[in-house]
């Protein structure tokens, strides 16, 4: 047995980001990325209470020297990446022309869009080597148009079919494989950036983290002559 893979995970530290390392983590090296330490290391305990080892790596996708820095700090660890989750997005209440404004627009796809290119960029020659995959956490509005989503949130989502299609596409000979996943409404703290927040009741009926973790568990778990291009989960109740 050789060593185990390592899992990189940005937005590790709540939601879905935090569900997949979990799931995933029994028998591998999980790297937990985002911003907030404090997130970081619940996720941490938990990837280890269930079976992997955690190593907690804060850093804001956005800025590419986080991400080299970052990159060097666990390959002196561990070597180098097999797999990544990329699940580190935002979006804002303002989601309309009219009333989003230019530095919003940018800054949802320098987190959505730009930093997912800019992670796979940067660990490309790790992926080959390991025969890697890449699942990007999109959204449904990345799959079929989804008015309420937002101009920026749904072009920058949209955006990542192409990046995960050209990455199948160039890369399928070195064993690189892309997943873009896109859940529907899923029950995490990001539906505090909606213009109305979701009651209780509603969220109860949404797709939960788990559900969504266990998905990206199955496409890391897929023998490697299976690709994932595209996968979409939604709750029954979204129509
Ligand atoms: N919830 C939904 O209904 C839904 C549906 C479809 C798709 N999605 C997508 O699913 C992904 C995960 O979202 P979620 O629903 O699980 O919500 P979440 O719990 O809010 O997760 C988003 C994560 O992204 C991290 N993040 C945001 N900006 C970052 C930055 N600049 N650098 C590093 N990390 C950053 C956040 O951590 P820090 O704040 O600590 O950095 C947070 O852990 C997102 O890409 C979102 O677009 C959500």
């Amino acid at each position: 047995m050789g060593d185990p893979r390592v899992l990189w995970v940005t937005g590790a530290g709540s939601g879905m980001g935090r569900a997949a390392a979990v799931t995933a983590a029994a028998g591998r090296r999980v790297v937990v990325s985002g911003r907030r330490r404090e997130q970081l290391d619940g996720t941490a305990r938990a990837v280890e209470a269930a079976g992997g080892e955690a190593l907690v790596l804060p850093l804001d996708v956005t800025d590419t020297a986080a991400i080299a820095d970052a990159h060097r700090e666990l390959a002196s660890r561990w070597g180098a990446v097999s797999d990544l989750v990329l699940s580190a997005g935002s979006n804002s209440p303002h989601r309309r022309w009219g009333d989003q404004t230019m530095e919003g627009f940018e800054r949802i796809v320098a987190t959505n869009l730009m930093a997912v290119a800019a992670v796979i960029e940067a660990t490309l020659p790790d992926l080959r080597a390991a025969r890697g995959t890449a699942v990007v956490i999109s959204s449904y509005s990345g799959w079929s148009f989804s008015p309420g989503a937002g101009v920026a949130y749904s072009a920058s989502k949209t955006a990542l079919g192409s990046v995960c299609r050209n990455l199948n596409a160039q890369e399928w000979e070195s064993g690189v494989r892309a997943t873009h996943l896109c859940p529907g409404d899923v029950n995490t703290g990001f539906l505090e950036l909606r213009p109305e927040v979701p009651a209780d009741e509603v969220r109860r009926g949404m797709l939960q983290p788990e559900d969504v973790g266990r998905a990206v568990a199955f496409v890391l778990d897929s023998p490697p002559h299976v690709r994932i291009d595209e996968l979409v989960l939604s709750p029954t109740q979204q129509h």
